[in-house]
């Protein structure tokens, strides 16, 4: 029988590490353990939300307490933590003015469906951080780019939403498209779906121009979707003149350009869009927009606004199809109008950026040392590790790139030593309180991982 080779390691090795490290893992946490025997029968799948199954442990972590850059579980472990809740929390977790702003707001009201001066200092602030655009605020990032999409499909008219190969929006029904020998596709497994995605959607590769212009041409697109950096397979970054030449693209043949800065606020105060100059039609983040509380944000420049309210007044009485009850509250204002002030400083952003430079470069000599096949890259506090040579050029050879068994060995082992990174793909975060002693832990221990799984 052939041992077949993953990441330049053989199956049966990581085979071998995973179940030596699982068992470590269950072995340190048995009131972990015993709590979800008593507990968890009361939801579908186990756990709160499915996604809490995605994790490559035997059974979840538990956590006790959050707290800046650390978790600890409910058996006393106390872990740096660089998941930092796939970017929810990557300003830390409960940043202290954050903290603050909830407890005052905690007596004034949680919900209200009206606007506050706290709202329009929020405007205010949102337009200096992000750039003067026209904002709505809603609870989810995937909520952000349904309306985003729905706006843009009624002005221009048009059914189609343009998204690359290995995207990754949210659970946006629309974008849950692939490139399958060229077509685009539905995604498999996708649960209870049953419209013809194939009518709405239609996918290009990311860095490739042409196969953007050609699903462009037939005159269907109301907008391109896209992060600025593919950050949901693994990481891809945009080729010079990548962006540039998506923006006229979608000027030439009339689509909007929607930029998704979920993951990408990592880059720098204002996003990757301000740190490197793109002029996206409209503009989507949410996740830690506010340090944590559920909130996104979406913005459209002028000419769209202007062109919105030409479409709105135009449009007979009734549901837009567009707002959630909850959205825009006094809390979600609370926590945004101190985050953007004084959480997502340029100091703040200057912090990250240095942990993440000094992590990226100790994965990468670590990696060096092992003489393994893989890369890391970086996007101002996000760093990824990738088992499989780079650059990455788009999403078919992201998805080649990914090796799952492998990944869940590394995760699984790095937990054990006290550092737990994001599940679904490589990931992980510098926040403002990340300490250099711990980047260093998470290098070390991710040497150590490496000199197990490789040495001979
Ligand atoms: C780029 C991007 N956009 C949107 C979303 C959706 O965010 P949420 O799950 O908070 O709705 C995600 C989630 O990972 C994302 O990565």
């Amino acid at each position: 029988m052939t041992d077949e080779r993953i990441g330049g390691l053989s199956a049966a090795r990581i085979a071998d590490f995973s179940a030596a490290e699982a068992a470590a893992y269950a072995a340190a946490r048995p009131r972990s353990r015993a709590a979800l025997a008593a507990g968890s029968g009361a939801f579908l799948d186990g756990v709160p939300m499915h996604w809490m199954r995605d994790w490559p442990q035997p059974f979840p972590m538990l956590v006790a307490r959050a707290e800046g850059a650390v978790v600890e579980d409910l058996d006393g472990h106390v872990i740096d933590d660089f998941c930092l809740g796939d970017t929810g929390s990557m300003f830390g977790h409960s940043p202290a003015p954050v903290a603050r702003a909830i407890r005052a707001q905690a007596d004034r009201g949680l919900t209200t469906m009206l606007p506050s001066e706290t709202a329009l200092e929020a405007g205010r602030l949102l337009c200096e951080v992000f750039g003067p655009m026209r904002w709505q605020i809603a609870t989810t990032a995937t909520d952000a780019n349904r309306f985003a999409l729905r706006l843009a499909r009624a002005i221009t008219g048009r059914p189609k939403v343009l998204v690359f190969n290995g995207c990754y929006h949210g659970t946006v029904d629309d974008t849950m498209v692939r490139l399958e020998a060229g077509r685009t596709v539905a995604r498999p497994g996708l649960v209870g779906q049953v419209e013809d995605l194939t009518q709405v959607a239609v996918a290009a590769e990311f860095n490739d121009l042409a196969s953007v212009e050609a699903a462009l041409a037939a005159g269907d697109v109301a907008a391109i979707l896209t992060e600025p950096v593919m950050t949901n397979s693994c990481m891809v970054l945009p080729a010079p003149g990548f962006h540039a030449g998506l923006r006229d693209l979608a000027t030439r043949h009339g689509a909007l350009l929607i930029i998704d800065e979920t993951h990408t606020i990592s880059s720098g105060r204002g996003g990757y869009a301000r740190v490197h100059g793109l002029t996206p039609d409209i503009f989507v983040t949410g996740k830690c927009v506010a340090g944590g509380m559920p909130t996104a944000v979406w913005g459209v420049t002028e000419p769209v606004a202007r062109r919105f309210a030409a479409y709105d007044a135009s449009r007979p009485a009734g549901h837009s199809g567009m707002g959630t009850t909850l959205s825009a509250n006094p809390m979600q204002f609370a926590c945004l109008v101190v985050t953007l002030s004084e959480v997502m400083t340029a100091e703040n952003y200057a912090r990250m950026e240095a942990g993440a430079a000094r992590l990226a470069a100790g994965l990468t000599k670590a990696i060096a040392r092992v003489g393994a096949p893989w890369h890391v890259v970086r996007v101002g506090a996000r760093v990824e590790f990738i088992c499989a040579p780079g650059p990455l050029l788009n999403g078919t050879q992201a998805e080649a790139a990914h090796a799952p068994a492998l990944e869940a060995a590394i995760h699984q082992g790095l937990l054990n030593r006290g550092c737990l990174i994001a599940p679904f793909h490589n990931m992980m975060l510098i926040s403002p309180a990340t300490t250099e002693a711990q980047i260093d832990r998470l290098v070390d221990s991710f040497g150590a991982v490496l000199g197990l799984l490789f040495e001979t």
